[in-house]
C-alpha cells in the first residue's frame, strides 16, 4: 500500500493526492483520504472508493472538501477483506475522532477485534487496520495527544505495519509508527511529510529521514519528532534524494513502461559508473565486511522475489563461472521456510528493486541470524534491506513507476555481474584476463542495449501478431532460461496471457504438449560463437517443437544464420559475450509484452491484482 501525510501552508489535499499518484504503483484497488478541517472547530473530512486513485479524484471534484493543510492518504493492496469504499482506508474510530490508515498486516488483528467487540464496539469493515483505529481512538480519548496514544497502541500490535493518524481536533498533527514496513520523512520549510517512499513528495524536498524499526514520528508546523515504541526519545538518519521529479513523469511516452524500457542505457551506464577504479577494481557503496570476510566465502546464496529472482537466476551462472564459488538461487519466499544450509562462511546476495519487499527482507534476518553474511542490491537507498545488510550495491535505475519492471531488472544484472567479478578480483582467480575482457564488454553494453531498443517495431508487429494466441511459450538454454522466465512473467503480468518459459531441454519431457497448430514459441538462442555446443542443441529444441506446428520466433544474435533459416521470424541483438546476453535479450522480450498487452487493452503501468512494492508475507 502507498501512505501519505502532509502538515504545512499548502493545500493538503492537492499534496496527497499528488503523493498517492505517485505511489500508485504500491496498489490500487483503493484509495482515500483524511483531512482535519482548518479552523477552531477542526473535524474530520473523509473520503474514500474502491477502484484506482482517479475514481476518488472524480469524487473530491465533484464533492471538494472543506479547506485543509493537514492530511493523510491511502492508497491500497488488498489483504483482509475485499477492495470495497467499505474496507478503503482511512479508517475511523468508534467516536470518529481519530482517522488511521495502514500499510502491512496486524497479525494479531482477530484477537484485539474479538477483545473490542466484546466491550461493544461495532465493526464496518473487514480489515485489520479498523481494530488499531479503535484502539488509538480509545487510548487518544484518555489524554488528548495522539503521540502518547500512538505509543500505548503499538506496543500492542504485532506484524508489520506502517501506521498514519490524524486527530478531528489537531489540525496541526500528523502521527506516524513503523514496524517493518517503509516510512520516510520529508523536510520542507513550514512543511513536513510522511510517505511510503519519498517519491511522493520529492516534487516538493529533497531533504529527507529514514526511520528506524519501531519508531513513532510526529510532524507538525514546527518539525519533526522521533521517540521509540518505549517512548524514549530517538533520531531518524537524514538523507537527501538524487532521483530526479522528471523521472516520476511519462515524458512524452504513452505508459511509464515504454518511458522505463527507453531509459535502460542511461540506467546500465549509470550503475556501471564510478563502480570500476582506475585499477580496474571494483567498489561497492556500503562494505561493512572486509575483503578477508569476502575470502572466507565458500557458498553464495542468491535469495529474491519476481523479476529480481529471474536477475539472480543469471547471476548463478556468472558468479559460478567467474568464482568457482558453488551458487544456490532461491525464491525468498521459500528460502527461510525450509532450513537452509548458512554459516559465517555464506555470503547471501539479497536482490530487491524496492529494498522493503517483506518476502526478502525476513530471509535476509534468517540468513542473518544463522551468521551468514548478507549483501544486497537494491535500487532505493535508505530502503530497509540496504540498511540491514553488510554490504550493498545500489543500482541507479531512478524511480521506476510501472509495476512490470524493466529497467530495474537490467540495472540488477549489470549489478550483479559487478558483484560476481569483485567476488572473484578480491579472492584472485585464474580468470584475471577473462574479468577485465568482460569488464570491457560490460562497459559496451549500454551502447548495444540502445541499438535493441532502435529495432523494436518489428517485435511489435509480432507482438500484435500473437495477440490472439491461447498460450506464449518462451524456451532457452543456460543464461536464456531465466531471460525465458522474465519474458513469460512480463506476458503474465501484463497480458493476463497463459505464458510459460522452459528450459529449452525440458521442453520434451512434457511441456511440449502444450504445443498446438500456430503456438507461438520465443526462443533465446545464445550466440553461435564461442558456445557453439549450446547454440547446437537449441536449434535441435526449435526444429522439435516447428515439427509439432509451433510458430517459432527466435531472439538470436545479429548474423546468426543457421537460426534464421530455422526459425519463422528472427528478432536479432548484437553480439556479446554469452553471460552477458541477457542485459540484450530480455528487451525485446519487455516490449514483445508491453505490446501484445496493448492490443488486448491491458492497462499496461498498473496490470490487474498485482503491486509494485509488497510489504507483505
Ligand atoms: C512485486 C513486483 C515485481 C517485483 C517483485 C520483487 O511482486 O510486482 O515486479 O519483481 O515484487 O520486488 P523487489 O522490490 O523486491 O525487487
Amino acid at each position: 500500500c502507498g501512505i501519505v501525510g502532509y502538515v504545512g501552508r499548502r493545500s493538503a489535499v492537492d499534496v496527497v493526492i499528488d503523493g498517492l499518484r505517485r505511489l500508485e504503483y504500491r496498489g490500487y484497488d483503493s484509495a482515500g483520504v483524511a483531512l482535519v478541517a482548518d479552523g477552531p472547530e477542526g473535524g474530520l473530512e473523509v473520503d474514500k472508493r474502491a477502484g484506482k486513485l482517479a475514481n476518488l479524484e472524480g469524487a473530491l471534484a465533484d464533492h471538494p472538501l472543506p479547506e485543509s493543510f493537514c492530511g493523510i492518504g491511502h492508497t491500497r493492496w488488498a489483504t483482509h477483506g475485499v477492495p470495497s469504499d467499505r474496507n478503503a482506508h482511512p479508517h475511523l474510530s468508534a467516536d470518529g475522532r481519530v482517522a488511521l490508515i495502514h500499510n502491512g498486516i496486524i497479525e494479531n488483528f482477530a484477537q484485539l477485534r474479538a477483545e473490542l467487540e466484546s466491550e461493544g464496539v461495532e465493526f464496518e469493515s473487514d480489515t485489520d487496520t479498523e481494530a488499531a483505529a479503535h484502539l488509538l481512538g480509545r487510548e487518544y480519548a484518555v489524554d488528548g495527544d495522539l503521540t502518547e496514544a500512538m505509543t500505548r497502541v503499538c506496543v500492542r500490535l504485532e506484524g508489520a505495519f506502517t501506521l498514519l493518524a490524524v486527530a478531528a481536533d489537531d489540525p496541526d498533527t500528523v502521527v506516524g509508527a513503523r514496524r517493518n514496513s517503509p516510512l520516510v520523512v520529508g523536510l520542507g520549510e513550514g512543511e513536513y511529510f510522511l510517505a511510503s517512499d519519498v517519491a511522493a513528495f520529492i516534487a516538493y524536498t529533497t531533504d529527507a529521514v529514514e526511520l528506524g524499526q519501531d519508531q513513532i514520528v510526529t510532524i507538525d508546523r514546527d518539525g519533526v519528532t522521533v521517540r521509540g515504541f518505549d517512548g524514549q526519545a530517538s533520531e531518524g538518519t537524514p538523507f537527501s534524494v538524487d532521483w530526479d521529479i522528471a523521472a516520476a513523469e511519462k515524458g512524452g511516452f504513452d505508459t511509464f513502461m515504454r518511458k522505463e524500457i527507453h531509459e535502460q542505457p542511461a540506467a546500465v551506464a549509470d550503475t556501471l559508473r564510478g563502480r570500476i577504479d582506475e585499477s580496474g577494481q571494483i567498489v561497492l557503496d556500503e562494505v561493512r565486511m572486509s575483503d578477508q570476510d569476502f575470502r572466507d566465502i565458500d557458498k553464495v546464496f542468491i535469495i529474491a522475489c519476481g523479476t529480481s529472482y529471474h536477475a539472480g537466476l543469471v547471476t548463478k551462472y556468472a558468479i559460478e563461472h567467474w568464482t568457482r564459488i558453488p551458487c544456490e538461487v532461491e525464491l525468498a519466499s521459500e528460502f527461510r521456510y525450509r532450513d537452509p544450509v548458512l554459516d559465517r562462511s555464506t555470503l547471501v546476495v539479497a536482490i530487491s528493486q524496492s529494498g522493503e519487499t517483506m518476502d526478502t527482507l525476513m530471509a535476509v534476518r534468517h540468513a542473518k541470524d544463522q551468521k551468514a553474511r548478507v549483501l544486497s542490491i537494491s535500487n532505493t537507498v535508505g530502503s530497509t534491506i540496504p540498511r540491514e545488510s553488510d554490504a550493498v550495491l545500489y543500482t541507479r535505475a531512478g524511480i521506476e513507476v510501472a509495476v512490470a519492471s524493466t529497467k530495474a531488472f537490467l540495472t540488477q544484472l549489470a549489478a550483479c555481474y559487478l558483484v560476481g567479478l569483485h567476488l572473484a578480483q578480491v579472492r584472485g582467480i585464474k580468470y584475471a584476463d577473462e574479468v577485465s575482457a568482460v569488464l570491457d564488454e560490460l562497459v559496451a553494453a549500454p551502447g548495444k542495449i540502445a541499438k535493441v531498443i532502435e529495432d523494436l517495431e518489428p517485435v511489435r508487429q509480432m507482438a500484435r501478431d500473437c495477440a490472439s494466441a491461447q498460450r506464449v511459450l518462451f524456451i532457452g538454454r543456460h543464461v536464456g532460461y531465466p531471460v525465458a522466465l522474465e519474458g513469460a512473467l512480463k506476458l503474465k503480468e501484463l497480458a493476463y496471457l497463459h505464458a510459460e518459459g522452459f528450459a529449452a531441454g525440458e521442453l520434451k519431457h512434457g511441456p511440449i504438449s502444450l504445443i498446438e497448430e500456430g503456438t507461438p514459441v520465443i526462443a533465446i538462442v545464445p550466440s553461435p560463437r564461442g558456445r557453439s555446443l549450446l547454440h547446437d542443441k537449441i536449434i535441435s529444441n526449435i526444429q522439435e517443437v516447428k515439427a509439432r506446428g509451433a510458430k517459432v520466433i527466435a531472439v538470436c544474435e545479429e548474423g546468426d544464420r543457421i537460426t534464421k533459416a530455422h526459425a519463422d521470424l528472427v528478432i536479432t541483438t548484437p553480439a556479446s559475450p554469452t553471460l552477458l546476453a541477457p542485459l540484450l535479450t530480455a528487451v525485446p522480450l519487455q516490449e514483445f509484452a508491453a505490446e501484445l498487452a496493448t492490443a488486448l487493452g491491458r492497462d499496461i503501468d498498473q496490470p490487474r491484482n498485482l503491486a509494485k512494492s509488497v510489504t507483505v508475507e
